[in-house]
């Protein structure tokens, strides 16, 4: 599967805003095959072993808050060079710096609250979709 997937949840303030739709739309439009998905919540545990990597971040218990506080839609997409198409479609982290066009730019509230996640390397898609999927939930 290396090369070609990516992971990606729909966050939860962009589930409580009403955007999965839109999100999903843009995903599609561009591209991307639709692997695996599922409306899921994450426990503080699952969120915490999720973002493990900014364990020592300022950020990371309002992260780990905010990742956990309702709903996501988390899924494994498919397309050429995924991981850095998808880091392009959603744009920079903080919305304020996200090209015009993007993810982010059009649906995150803040550098915190910014709507999508994107995994960062091919060996990250692998392991996130397995965190997240087992494989008779992948197609
Ligand atoms: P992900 O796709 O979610 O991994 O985002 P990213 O790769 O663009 O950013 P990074 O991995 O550096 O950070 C992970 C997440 O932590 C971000 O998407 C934000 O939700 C959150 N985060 C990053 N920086 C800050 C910050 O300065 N303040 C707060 N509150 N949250 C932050
Ligand atoms: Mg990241």
């Amino acid at each position: 599967m290396a090369g070609n997937i990516t992971f990606t949840m729909i966050k939860p303030d962009a589930v409580e805003a009403g955007n999965i739709g839109n999100i999903l739309q843009m995903i599609e439009a561009d591209g991307f095959t639709i692997k695996a998905m599922k409306y899921t919540k994450l426990s503080s545990e699952k969120a915490g072993e999720f973002y493990a990597i900014h364990k020592e971040r300022p950020f990371y218990g309002e992260l780990v808050e905010f990742m956990s506080r309702g709903p996501i839609v988390a899924a494994i997409l498919e397309k050429d060079n995924a991981v850095e198409d998808f880091r392009k479609l959603i744009g920079s982290t903080n919305p304020e710096e996200a090209a015009e066009g993007t993810v982010r730019k059009k649906y995150a509230k803040s550098i915190g609250e910014n709507a999508v996640h994107g995994s960062d390397s091919d060996e990250n898609a692998v392991i996130e979709a397995n965190f997240h999927f087992a494989g008779t939930e992948i197609f």
